[in-house]
């Protein structure tokens, strides 16, 4: 029996994670802004899989609620093995149209947040010589396609580093880097997915079984399903007139 905190775990991949985890009898803690959910699903899964689960109301683009995470994250009495940075949204425009004030959110909400939370993790599971963090990234990181996909940029490359640099104190670090996943993400960023063909979508919950899969066998990088890792092993080749076309699309 392990501990997993898991971000953004009251939608999509987030709460595939919390699911997935939780059949496996590992004890949660889920952090969010939506209270009301988070009580739902830690009812439900403490009931079905007599799991403990804890409940963490944190917005995770203020300072202050980070910290408190990073406190369940550093427990000493419920330690925590597992660390599933995936909180994470869309800003409805393109960069250099939006508001700069919500540009910020988004630095702290996709690079700053599972920067600091990855830091605990990485400082408390080395001194135990055990613990491992996914951080949820996105194919998108591969392509020059706004703001969003610099910072998953960034997450992918600190975690491939991290992975390697921490290996020997037994701290393992996965990016994860899926495609078009049906969840909240498209609405909520008010993003137009309707041209999106159907053999792109992938299912959230097939996605974390590859996922906690490809942790597993020790992979640096995952991308799960064929078509991605062929989509996204062109787009890291693709020549110039390739990427400016699907830049050009992208925010
Ligand atoms: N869906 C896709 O096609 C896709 C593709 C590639 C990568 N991703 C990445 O996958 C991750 C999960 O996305 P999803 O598709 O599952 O999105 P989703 O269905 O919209 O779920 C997002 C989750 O993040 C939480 N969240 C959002 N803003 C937050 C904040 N400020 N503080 C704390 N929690 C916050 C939400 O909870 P509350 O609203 O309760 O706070 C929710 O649980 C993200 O990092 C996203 O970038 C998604």
């Amino acid at each position: 029996m392990t501990r997993a905190l898991i971000t953004g775990p009251t939608a999509g991949i987030g709460h595939s994670f919390a699911r997935a985890l939780a059949a496996q009898g590992h004890d949660l803690v889920l952090v969010a802004r939506d209270e009301q959910r988070l009580e739902a699903i830690s009812a439900e899964l403490s009931a079905e899989h007599g799991i403990d689960v804890e409940v963490v109301v944190a917005d995770l683009t203020d300072p202050e609620a980070v910290s408190r995470v990073e406190n369940a994250l550093a427990s000493t009495a419920k330690p925590v093995d597992l660390l599933v940075n995936n909180a994470g949204a869309s800003l409805a425009g393109w960069f250099g149209t939006t508001d700069i004030a919500d540009e910020d959110r988004q630095l702290d909400l996709l690079v700053r947040a599972p920067m600091h939370l990855m830091d605990t993790a990485i400082k408390v599971m080395s001194g135990r010589g055990h613990g491992q963090v996914i951080n949820v990234a996105s194919v998108a990181a591969f392509t020059p396609r706004g703001a969003y996909s610099a910072h998953k940029a960034w997450l992918v490359n600190l975690s491939q580093w991290a992975d390697i640099h921490y290996a020997d104190a037994g701290v393992r670090v996965m990016a994860l880097c899926p495609g078009f996943v049906r969840t909240e993400f498209h609405q909520r960023g008010e993003m137009d997915v309707s041209g999106v063909p159907r053999w792109m979508w992938l299912k959230s919950d097939r996605l974390v079984r590859d996922a906690l899969s490809d942790l597993a066998k020790g992979k640096r990088l995952s991308i799960p399903s064929k078509r991605y890792k062929v989509l996204s092993t062109i787009s890291r080749y693709a020549p110039a007139p390739l990427v400016a076309r699907v830049a050009k699309r992208g925010r």
